[in-house]
């Protein structure tokens, strides 16, 4: 069954004796409201270790905007079932006082795409993430942690602080699941109205058509094609779409280079929606 615990203290004297017996363990950190694309992540960790964690924690310093963290859906009876029924191990679910009994202040040197894109315009956001993912390491101690590529910029950032600091643990990096039309699960789209869940599919659309050209294109076409197809939607208000080199996120003007992303983000309505696509 699936244990819940709700404080360190508790998650290391569970973990700590199996440890000791050399069993692989895997964290899946979230923020609840659980979809296919969390479980899918908790599957995957499962073929890859003896022993699932999944974390709950709804991280206040992460959140830009008050109201995002206000409005942040917290489905708890929902999303327990859904971790019973994916066999999930243990379940972390901490408070906020748990996770910063005092204030603090310290920073990570992430490299220069903390401040791209995502991190253009959610000023802090992946200091916040950071913070909370290397707490969320410190507390599970795992052998291995898994990310969506949903999240392409944020798995970059994990990556690059687990470099940096010599962190003792693989990330891996998971496949976006989406809905049957091309839209990425997201916990925000439960905001999204029947209007804007129709405008969303803009995304997927230009992202996938970027894809689709991406051997008969130029980067510049390609970018003004997609562009064009999202700004046409009504309620759709663009907040970048790129075609970047998928370690510097800057702008990818080589075809050839072997590591190419997609990126778009843009507010459906009054939701901000991220979505990607690797190109090669
Ligand atoms: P959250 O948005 O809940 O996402 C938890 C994990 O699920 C992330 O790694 C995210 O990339 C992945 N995920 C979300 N939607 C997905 C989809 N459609 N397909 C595949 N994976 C998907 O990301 C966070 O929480 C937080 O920033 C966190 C890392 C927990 C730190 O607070």
């Amino acid at each position: 069954g699936l244990e819940v615990i709700n404080t360190i203290a508790a998650l290391k004297s569970l973990l700590g004796p199996i440890q000791l017996t050399q069993q692989k363990i895997a964290l899946v950190p979230t923020m609840g409201a659980l979809h296919k694309g969390h479980v899918s992540l908790i599957k995957i960790a499962q073929q890859q270790a003896d022993v699932v964690v999944c974390s709950i924690f709804v991280n206040p310093t992460q959140f830009t905007d008050p109201k995002d963290l206000e409005k942040y859906p917290r489905p708890l009876e929902h999303d327990l079932k859904m971790l019973s029924e994916a066999g999930c191990n243990v379940v972390f679910m901490p408070s906020v006082t748990e996770m910063y009994p005092k204030p603090e202040a310290w920073h990570i040197d992430l490299g220069p795409a903390e401040f791209l894109l995502e991190g253009e315009f959610r000023k802090g956001h992946y200091q916040g993430v950071t913070q909370i993912v290397k707490k969320l390491f410190d507390a599970v101690n795992p052998d291995v942690a898994f990310f969506g590529q949903k999240d392409f910029q944020q798995v970059l950032m994990i990556k690059n602080m687990v470099a940096y600091f010599d962190m003792p643990l693989q990330i891996v990096s998971c496949p976006i699941i989406r809905e049957a039309d091309g839209l990425a699960m997201s916990s925000r789209n439960i905001h999204l109205t029947a209007a804007d869940r129709k405008n969303a599919l803009v995304l997927s659309r230009a992202l996938s058509y970027v894809q689709e050209n991406f051997a008969d294109k130029s980067i510049p076409e390609l970018l003004k094609a997609a562009k064009e197809m999202i700004k046409a939607t009504p309620g759709v208000a663009l907040d970048y779409f790129t075609i970047a080199n998928g370690e510097t996120l800057l702008p990818e003007e080589d075809k050839a280079h072997h590591n190419i992303v997609a990126l778009v983000a843009a507010k459906v309505g009054q939701t901000r929606l991220i979505d990607n696509m690797i190109l090669n």
